[in-house]
C-alpha cells in the first residue's frame, strides 16, 4: 500500500468507526419530530410532576394543581404544553419551589386530534410552574362510571387511559413519549374508595380518602395512570398482586395466579424487572382495551377472566411491556411497532416458557391469521411498520401491523441468527436503551452494529428495509405451524362435509385457542361457499344455509351461551354474518355490557353492512353509548356515522 492508500484506508476506518460510535450512541441525538405534540422539549423540558387533585364524582372532574419542574435548555424560550379541554384557572412560576408569582399564559386554537397548546413565558431562572386547573366531564382520557356500571353497584368509579395522546386531557404536560418524567401525586377521594396509580403507594394500607404516590423512574406521559373505586387487593406473590371490586377479586386472583411465575420467567429471559411491584387492576367491563401496561400496575379488562386461565396471554403481554415499551419506549407514534411488535414477540416467548411450545404456536398462528386479514384490507401505506402518521390520529396506527408484523420481524431475526444470539442481543438492547425513548432509525443502527454486522452472511437473509418500510410481508417471513390446529381443520372439514355430526367432533380437550381456530376456519369455509353462498343464492345439494349449520353447532356446544369473551365474540360475529337469529338477544346483551373496543367495533361494523343490521346497531348503540368510554364512543360514532 502506498502512503496515500494507507491514509485513505485509515481515514475510512476512522470515519466508519466514528459513524458506528455515533450510531451506537444515537440515543443522545435529538429524537425525531413528534407530530402529535405541541411541546418544545428541545428548549424547555419537563423533568418532574407534582400532582394534587380532588376527585369530584358529583361533577365528574379532577380539580387541583400540577407543578412542573423544568430544565431550561434555551433560557429565553417559553414552556409549551399539550392540553385538551382543560379548564385552566391560573398559572404561577417559581425560582425555588417555595415562592410562586402569578404568570401569564396563552391557549392556542383547538385541534380535533391534538387539542390545544398552552404557552407559558418563563421569567429568567424560573424552573417551576404551578397550574391550577380542572378537567372537563367529557375528558377523553377519563371514564366516570355510575354505580350501576360497576360490579358492586354501590359506588362510582373513575379510571384514566392516557395512551396514545389522552394524558393531555387530564394533566397539562408535554404529551410526547420523548419526554420522561418522574412524579408524585396526592389524591383525595370519597372516604370509602381507594385510589391506585402507576406508581408506588406511599400512604400505606389505610383507606381514608387521602392517598399519596411516587414514581421514581422517569416515564413517558402515556404511562401516567389513576383509578378510583371500591377496590380490594389480593396478593399473588411476594411482589405481585391484583386489585378488583369485591365481587370480582376472588375470581381475578384465581385466574391470574400465574403472574409471579411470568415475572420470574421474563426476568430470566430479558433481565431484571426494574419497577418494584407488578400488580394488575381488573377494571369494570367498559375499559376500552384488553390491557394497558401502566408501570407497576397493569390495567386489564374483566373479559380475560374466562375461568380457565385461557386468556392470560394478556398478562404476559402487558408484563412484557415492562421491558419493551416502558423501559425502552417509542420516541414517536410512528415507532409504535417498537413498543408493540417487541411486546408481542416477548409475550409469545413468555407463553412458551410458562405454558409450552404448542400453546405458543397456536397463539402465533392466530396472530398470523389476524395479520393476514389486515394485509387483505388495509391500504398499502398502513401496512408499513415505520408508518407515517402525520396529520392523523395515532390511534389509526393501532392495527395488527405494529403488533403482528412487528413480532414476525423479530421472530425472523431469531430464526436467522439463532435463539441464543438473538436473546443476547435483546438483553443488551434493553440495557443499552433503558429509560430512553428511541426511534426506528436508532433501533436499526443498533441492530446493524450489534447483530447484523457481526454475522454478515446471515444478515444477507434479512431484508430489513423491506420489513420496516414496505407494505406486505417478505416472502421469507416465518410461518408458525400448529399441528393442533391442523387436526382441528381436519375435524372441521369432516363436519362440514357431513361425514360426522357436530356431537361427534372430538372437542372435549380443545383449548380456547382451538375453539377460536375452529370457528374462524368454519367461517372461512362458509364464506368460500362451502355450505352455500353467504347470501344463500344457491344452496348446493346436501348442504344447508350457514345459519342452519350454526344451529347444529349451537345445539351441540351451546356457543351462544359461552362465557368465554373471545369465543362469544367470534360466535356473535359469525351470527351476524350468517344471519343466525337465535344469537340476537345475546349479541344485544354483549354490546350493552362490554365496552372493549376490539370486540364491539367489529360487531357494529358487521351489523352496519346491511340496512336492517344498521338500524339494529343504531337502536342498540343509542342505549349502550352512554356506558362506553370516550375512546370507544369516538370509534363507534365513526362506524355508525352517529351524530350526537
Ligand atoms: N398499549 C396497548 C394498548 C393501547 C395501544 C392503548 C395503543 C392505546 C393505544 C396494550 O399493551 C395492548 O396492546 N393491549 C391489547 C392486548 C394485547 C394482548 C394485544 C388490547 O388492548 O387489545
Ligand atoms: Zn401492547
Amino acid at each position: 500500500m502506498n502512503r496515500f492508500a494507507r491514509f485513505l484506508f485509515c481515514f475510512c476506518l476512522v470515519i466508519t468507526f466514528g459513524i458506528n460510535m455515533a450510531e451506537a450512541q444515537g440515543n443522545r441525538e435529538p429524537a425525531a419530530q413528534d407530530f402529535h405534540s405541541y411541546a418544545n422539549p428541545a428548549a424547555v423540558r419537563v423533568r418532574h410532576l407534582d400532582l394534587d387533585w380532588d376527585v369530584l364524582f358529583d361533577q365528574k372532574i379532577l380539580k387541583g394543581t400540577a407543578v412542573l419542574t423544568v430544565d431550561r435548555i434555551s433560557p429565553t424560550q417559553p414552556l409549551i404544553l399539550d392540553t385538551r379541554d382543560l379548564n385552566i384557572e391560573k398559572v404561577e412560576t417559581s425560582l425555588d419551589g417555595v415562592n410562586y408569582s402569578p404568570a401569564t399564559f396563552t391557549i392556542g386554537s383547538s385541534d380535533k386530534i391534538l387539542g390545544a397548546s398552552m404557552t407559558i413565558p418563563l421569567p429568567a431562572k424560573a424552573n417551576r410552574v404551578r397550574i391550577h386547573y380542572s378537567t372537563a366531564p367529557g375528558a377523553s382520557g377519563l371514564q366516570w362510571l355510575e354505580p350501576t356500571q360497576t360490579a358492586g353497584k354501590k359506588d362510582p368509579f373513575v379510571f384514566t387511559q392516557s395512551e396514545a395522546i389522552h394524558a393531555r386531557s387530564w394533566i397539562p404536560l408535554q404529551d410526547t413519549p420523548q419526554v420522561r418524567v418522574t412524579y408524585t401525586a396526592r389524591v383525595r377521594t370519597p372516604r370509602q374508595l381507594l385510589a391506585v396509580m402507576s406508581a408506588e403507594n406511599l400512604s400505606g394500607p389505610a383507606r381514608d380518602g387521602d392517598y399519596s404516590f411516587r414514581m421514581r423512574q422517569p416515564i413517558p406521559s402515556y404511562l401516567i395512570a389513576l383509578a378510583v373505586g371500591d377496590l380490594r387487593f389480593k396478593a399473588l406473590g411476594s411482589r405481585t398482586g391484583v386489585y378488583a371490586e369485591p365481587p370480582v377479586i376472588d375470581l381475578a386472583a384465581k385466574e391470574l395466579s400465574d403472574t409471579e411465575k411470568m415475572v420470574v420467567t421474563t426476568e430470566r429471559l430479558y433481565g431484571p424487572y426494574r419497577w418494584g411491584r407488578y400488580d394488575i387492576l381488573v377494571l369494570p367491563p367498559s375499559f376500552p382495551y384488553g390491557g394497558m401496561e401502566n408501570p407497576r400496575l397493569t390495567f386489564a379488562t374483566p373479559t380475560i377472566l374466562a375461568g380457565d386461565k385461557s386468556l392470560v396471554s394478556l398478562v404476559a403481554h402487558e408484563l412484557a411491556h415492562s421491558w419493551s415499551g416502558n423501559l425502552v419506549t417509542n420516541a414517536t407514534w410512528s415507532d409504535f411497532w417498537l413498543n408493540e411488535g417487541f411486546t408481542v414477540y416477548l409475550e409469545r416467548r413468555i407463553l412458551e416458557a410458562v405454558y409450552g411450545h404448542a400453546r405458543e404456536e397456536m397463539e402465533a398462528a392466530l396472530g398470523l391469521r389476524d395479520l393476514n386479514e389486515d394485509l387483505a384490507t388495509l391500504p398499502d401505506p398502513d401496512e408499513i411498520l415505520h408508518i407515517d402518521l402525520k396529520g392523523r390520529d395515532p390511534d389509526e396506527g393501532s392495527t395488527d401491523i405494529p403488533y403482528e408484523k412487528g413480532a414476525l420481524f423479530l421472530r425472523h431475526l431469531e430464526e436467522t441468527f439463532g435463539r441464543a444470539r438473538f436473546d443476547r442481543f435483546l438483553r443488551s438492547y434493553f440495557n443499552h436503551f433503558a429509560f430512553q425513548s428511541i426511534t426506528t432509525e436508532q433501533f436499526v443502527a443498533y441492530l446493524k452494529l450489534n447483530l447484523l454486522s457481526k454475522n454478515p452472511t446471515l444478515a444477507e437473509r434479512v431484508p430489513v428495509d423491506e420489513w420496516l418500510n414496505k407494505p406486505g410481508i417478505p416472502a421469507s417471513a416465518p410461518k408458525p405451524v400448529s399441528p393442533a390446529f391442523a387436526r382441528v381443520e381436519e375435524q372441521a372439514m369432516r363436519w362440514l362435509r357431513r361425514e360426522v355430526t357436530a356431537e361427534k367432533i372430538p372437542t372435549a380437550k380443545w383449548t380456547t385457542q382451538e375453539w377460536l381456530h375452529f370457528l374462524k376456519f368454519v367461517q372461512d369455509q362458509v364464506s368460500k361457499g362451502f355450505v352455500g353462498d353467504r347470501i344463500v343464492l344457491s344452496v348446493p345439494p346436501g348442504t344447508a344455509p350457514p345459519a342452519a349449520r350454526m344451529e347444529e353447532l349451537d345445539k351441540a356446544f351451546h356457543l351462544t351461551r359461552s362465557g368465554n369473551s373471545e369465543i362469544a365474540f367470534q360466535w356473535l360475529l359469525m351470527s351476524i354474518r350468517n344471519r343466525y337469529e337465535p344469537a340476537s338477544p345475546r349479541l344485544e346483551e354483549f354490546l350493552l355490557s362490554i365496552g372493549r373496543r376490539k370486540f364491539i367495533k367489529p360487531l357494529y361494523e358487521e351489523l352496519a353492512k346491511t340496512p336492517q343490521g344498521k338500524e339494529r346497531a343504531l337502536r342498540i348503540y343509542a342505549r349502550a353509548r352512554p356506558t362506553y368510554h370516550p375512546i370507544a364512543v369516538a370509534s363507534i360514532d365513526e362506524v355508525l356515522k352517529w351524530k350526537s
